[in-house]
């Protein structure tokens, strides 16, 4: 991929965008809440939501107080859900982006926290998304990487994708991601991988 935007994924997530909201993953309020507690952000932090997709973790986000919420996605068509439904209520607060995590054109230290929910096994080139996300963040900002769903349950569904390129689109076992994160500069906080979840919260060294 040579080019700052993975344009074969955008055309993927482009056709999924119509449907997401009534057929995508609808975690439970209070699971999504009780995850990013785990993140202890404190009000005021300017959150950026790495594939956002049609905003669905947007709301939460605004519940912990943000200076502003950056939500970034490779597929317009998923960004103009997301306009629709939070742009006029969220205002200036909330910052909507076409953006491919791994060529992010934001200052360096400039966020407090990347959530990935949902979009790690989609990231083209991980160790270089993962060195962006590190470029961007503050010391001892947070990179949250998260399913509310096991790994044999996603690698189940992208294995089952019409596009091959998603289908090699698989989590790896949460001690070789760990891996990854620290050779990228991360302290690793907190991991789980267990038939109810997914997910490495990890801090800028
Ligand atoms: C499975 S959806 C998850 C959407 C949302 N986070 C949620 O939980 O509902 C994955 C999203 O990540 C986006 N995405 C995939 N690769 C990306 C990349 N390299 N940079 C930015 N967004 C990306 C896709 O366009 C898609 O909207």
């Amino acid at each position: 991929m040579d080019q700052t935007i993975d344009d074969k994924r955008a055309v993927f997530f482009d056709k999924l965008a119509e449907t997401w909201d009534t057929s995508g993953p609808s975690p439970a309020a209070t699971l999504v809440r009780a995850f990013l507690k785990k993140l202890n952000l404190t009000p005021g932090s300017i959150i950026l939501d790495v594939g956002t997709g049609t905003g669905m973790m947007v709301p939460y986000l605004f519940e912990l107080e943000p200076e502003k919420v950056m939500a970034l996605d490779l597929s317009e068509v998923m960004l103009s859900k997301l306009r629709a439904k939070y742009e006029t209520h969220y205002g200036a607060e909330l910052i909507v982006s076409q953006g491919d995590v791994h060529f992010l054109s934001l200052p360096d230290a400039s966020i407090d926290a990347a959530i990935c929910n949902g979009v790690y096994p989609h990231f083209d080139n991980k160790p270089k998304a993962l060195a962006e996300l590190l470029r961007v963040l503050k010391a001892k900002g947070i990179i949250a990487i998260n399913h509310f769903t096991n790994k044999a349950f996603i690698n189940k569904v992208h294995g089952e994708a019409s596009d091959p390129l998603i289908r090699k689109d698989l989590l790896e076992p949460v001690e070789d991601l760990a891996n990854l994160v620290i050779k990228a500069g991360f302290n690793i906080l907190d991991m789980a991988d267990n038939e109810h979840e997914y997910y490495l919260i990890a801090e800028k060294v």
